[in-house]
């Protein structure tokens, strides 16, 4: 171990499957740019033994804190003592900090949606506010930037799924803080979507659903999108791309998933070390990796 190690505060991103994280170089350049010193690896846990994991490494080596990701994020908020609003709202947490070994300080947030609200607004520099909003799926990846996404005040918010029964949920646990926000929040099925009329096209369509996961495609119908559409895909990579290519062909404003997965990471970076990285050459560096 290198004196560095030794004298860095240590973190991680907790997740099974997580070779394929790309979490520890975002957060070296976030380190390296920061002058922070930081270790921050990848930790596979167990599917049934999330929580004692991350207690057992927490406290045998004085980790600080851990990002968490797929099949966790709902246990995650379980561990800590304190969650924040929007971690709650989500049902889900993607950050966990651990200030001392003992866990009635360990608080819990969620980062995802503010991620994409600020990849949205600042690198994409698209408006939400006043916007209609088209969210695709009602899983783990949507219910984690729906609060963010209302918080924005867009005009409306349409969350469709492939189960109507879970869309409804997701739109209902939310009901709440859409009225305070004054956005028309509604919930239906993909096939109801694909076989009905549409009102007018959305300014703004989040894929958040795990069809490219499965090489599978989202499908909606062109009426959905106009020309200028801004159409993000929570997924990178080879994945992304059929269904990015489709919106493009449309005239779409076409996103993948990388740029809110470093806003979520410096995010996570700020709450844990008070320092907020720049994010555009860390994106830059990342995409040329891809
Ligand atoms: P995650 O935590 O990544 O969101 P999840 O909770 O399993 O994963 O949710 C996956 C989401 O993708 C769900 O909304 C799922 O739709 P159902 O609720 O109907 O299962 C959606 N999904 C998965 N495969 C899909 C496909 N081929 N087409 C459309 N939606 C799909």
């Amino acid at each position: 171990m290198t004196t560095l190690e030794q004298h860095a505060d240590r973190y991680a991103v907790v997740g099974n499957p997580i070779e394929h994280s790309r979490s520890p170089a975002i957060h070296a350049l976030f380190a390296q740019q920061t002058g922070q010193t930081v270790d921050y690896t990848r930790l596979l846990a167990p599917l049934d033994g999330f929580a004692n994991t991350v207690r057992h490494w927490v406290q045998a080596q004085g980790a600080k804190g851990c990002n968490v990701t797929v099949p966790f994020k709902f246990e995650a908020l379980e561990m800590a003592a304190q969650c924040t609003p929007r971690a709650t709202l989500a049902q889900a947490a993607n950050t966990l900090g651990f200030p001392t070994a003992d866990p009635t300080t360990w608080w819990a947030d969620n980062t995802d949606g503010a991620g994409l609200v600020r990849d949205i607004t600042v690198n994409a520099n698209t408006r939400i506010q006043g916007a209609r909003v088209l969210l695709g799926g009602a899983g783990g990846a949507s219910a984690g930037v729906l609060g963010p996404l209302i918080e924005q005040c867009p005009a409306s918010i349409c969350v469709v799924n492939r189960t109507l029964a879970k869309a409804e949920e997701l739109v209902m646990n939310h009901a709440d803080w859409a009225r305070q926000h004054g956005v028309q929040l509604s919930a239906q099925s993909l096939n109801e979507l694909n076989n009905g009329p549409i009102d007018a096209p959305f300014d703004i369509i989040v894929n958040g659903t795990a069809a490219s996961l499965s090489g599978s495609f989202l499908s909606l119908p062109a009426q959905c999108l106009r020309a200028g559409t801004l159409v993000v895909d929570m997924m990178y990579g080879p994945k992304a791309e059929p269904f990015l290519q489709w919106a493009q062909s449309l005239g779409a404003v076409p996103r993948d998933g990388l740029g809110m997965l470093v806003e979520q990471a410096a995010e996570a970076f700020f709450l844990w070390r008070g320092v907020r990285p720049d994010t555009a050459p860390v994106l830059q560096a990342l995409r040329q990796t891809l």
